[in-house]
């Protein structure tokens, strides 16, 4: 759905939708392979392969497993802003 959000957001001239639309969808792309990730560990009984902490950027949601960079490579949020996820104590 999001090229064709991205299509219509840039036919508007709506630059704060086409941004947001852009964040969204290379967002989703990357938690579209951390689903899978998490499925797959559930189908094998192997969740304890799965990463134990996230980094997620609240400008985008774009997500990072174990460690971040110095700034999110989508929205170039700095790392300071990220919100840490923790699994170890669940
Ligand atoms: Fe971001």
């Amino acid at each position: 759905m999001y090229p064709e959000f991205l299509t219509n957001a840039n036919n508007a001239g709506n630059q704060l939708a086409l941004l947001s639309f852009n964040y969204a969808y290379k967002t989703e792309k990357k938690h579209k392979v951390l689903y899978e990730n998490a499925l797959a560990a559930l189908e094998s009984n192997n969740v304890k392969s799965l990463p134990a902490v996230f980094y997620v950027c609240p400008t985008c949601g774009n997500t990072y497993e174990t460690t971040a960079p110095k700034r999110c490579g989508i929205s170039m949020t700095s790392s300071e802003k990220f919100i840490k996820i923790s699994t170890e104590n669940l």
